[in-house]
């Protein structure tokens, strides 16, 4: 076999033992490279007769021409099997069943929140809804708690960088009594000037803040504030429909209510709300349910309204308590973690 044939043999078994683009390339360089075999047999050209030149230069030409053919040939094989490759490892089985994402649900506080919307609007209440971003006097002097209050250290929470029109930072709200004043003094300037004023019953749930942590405190966590201000509204009334509400809302006749003299600086008096079950697992126990009291006359007049005319009561409660008791659940950060395991048990 001539020289110049046993090169291309010599090529076309490179080429094909080369198993990868990157190894073709190399066997590519030691043929038709810079240096390569060739190449080097072009540069011995110069060397010959002019006539000699002619010939030879023309069967290096050929056979660089199929050496160049083979290397295609190759290429074009590899770039088919890793194509084939990818293929095969990017495979979509399009009959592999769905991922499904699932109903979603209701969390536990929110479903507590629309059973005491649903007890309370039976009962002839509103329902309202008003800023978790508080004003200072709002929030606190209003509620006949002014600057340097002792009772304002009851609540310490956490601060916007932005001054309302007291030059007072506003805050994110300790509690939803705020809501008392803004829906009775939107209430009293409805009805300004008229004869009779209809009562105010409204309750308000949202959001509430505190700087507060542990297994039954938490920085975010509910209020259900309530307010009930006519002409002749009582201790009483407020002990009867408090009462009304826990038995529809734990679904039970057989619990009792007490009223445990307390301190708040928008009531007078205050009490806490405690209730006690006859049966069940919490039989026995006293559980706090909510703060409450007659609406301070300092708060009434922050209302616009005349305290010598106006009375009425005041409550709150916590519908993340509330949660926890009807579901025997027992540390309220579970509540707030966002883990499905755990929300999931409520729907
Ligand atoms: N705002 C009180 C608190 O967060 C709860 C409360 C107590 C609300 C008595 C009331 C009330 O309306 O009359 O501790």
């Amino acid at each position: 076999m001539s020289a110049l044939l046993e090169l291309i043999e010599e090529a076309r078994s490179a080429f094909a033992g080369a198993a990868t683009p990157a190894q073709l390339e190399d066997a590519k360089a030691r043929f038709l490279g810079k240096s390569g075999r060739v190449t080097e047999l072009m540069k011995g050209l110069a060397a010959l007769p002019v006539e000699e030149k002619k010939s030879r230069g023309a069967e290096i030409n050929q056979a660089k021409q199929q050496i160049e053919s083979l290397l295609s040939g190759r290429r074009t094989q590899l770039a088919e099997a890793e194509l084939e490759a990818q293929l095969k490892a990017e495979a979509l089985d399009v009959t592999l069943p769905g991922r499904a994402r699932g109903p979603g649900g209701l969390h536990p506080v929110t479903r507590t929140i629309e059973r005491i919307e649903a007890i309370f609007a039976s009962m002839g209440f509103d329902v309202a809804d008003g800023p978790e971003i508080e004003s200072d006097w709002m929030n606190f002097t209003a509620l006949n708690n002014p600057a340097n209050h002792p009772a304002r250290s009851m609540q310490d929470t956490f601060y916007v960088d932005l001054k309302d029109a007291d030059g007072m930072p506003y805050c994110l709200r300790t509690h939803t009594s705020p809501m008392q004043v803004r829906y009775a003094r939107a209430h009293a300037a409805q009805h300004a000037g008229a004869e009779d004023m209809p009562e105010i019953r409204v309750i308000a749930p949202g959001r509430t803040y505190r700087v507060d942590s542990d297994a039954t405190h938490s920085p975010m966590f509910h209020q259900c504030e309530g307010l009930w201000i006519g002409e002749a509204v009582s201790f009483r009334d407020l002990k009867s429909v408090f009462t009304e509400f826990c038995k529809r809302f734990f679904e039970t006749d057989q619990l009792e209510l007490r009223f445990r003299p307390s301190y708040f600086p928008f009531t007078e008096p205050s009490a806490e709300i405690d209730i006690a079950f006859a049966d069940g697992p919490l039989k026995g126990r006293w559980l706090e349910v909510a703060g409450s009291g007659q609406v301070h006359p300092t708060v009434v007049r922050n209302f616009g309204l005349d305290p010598e005319k106006y009375i009425g009561f005041a409550f709150g409660m916590g519908p993340d308590r509330l949660t926890m008791l009807r579901y025997g659940v027992n540390d309220l950060r579970q509540f707030f973690e966002g883990d499905l395991r755990f929300l999931a048990q409520f729907n």
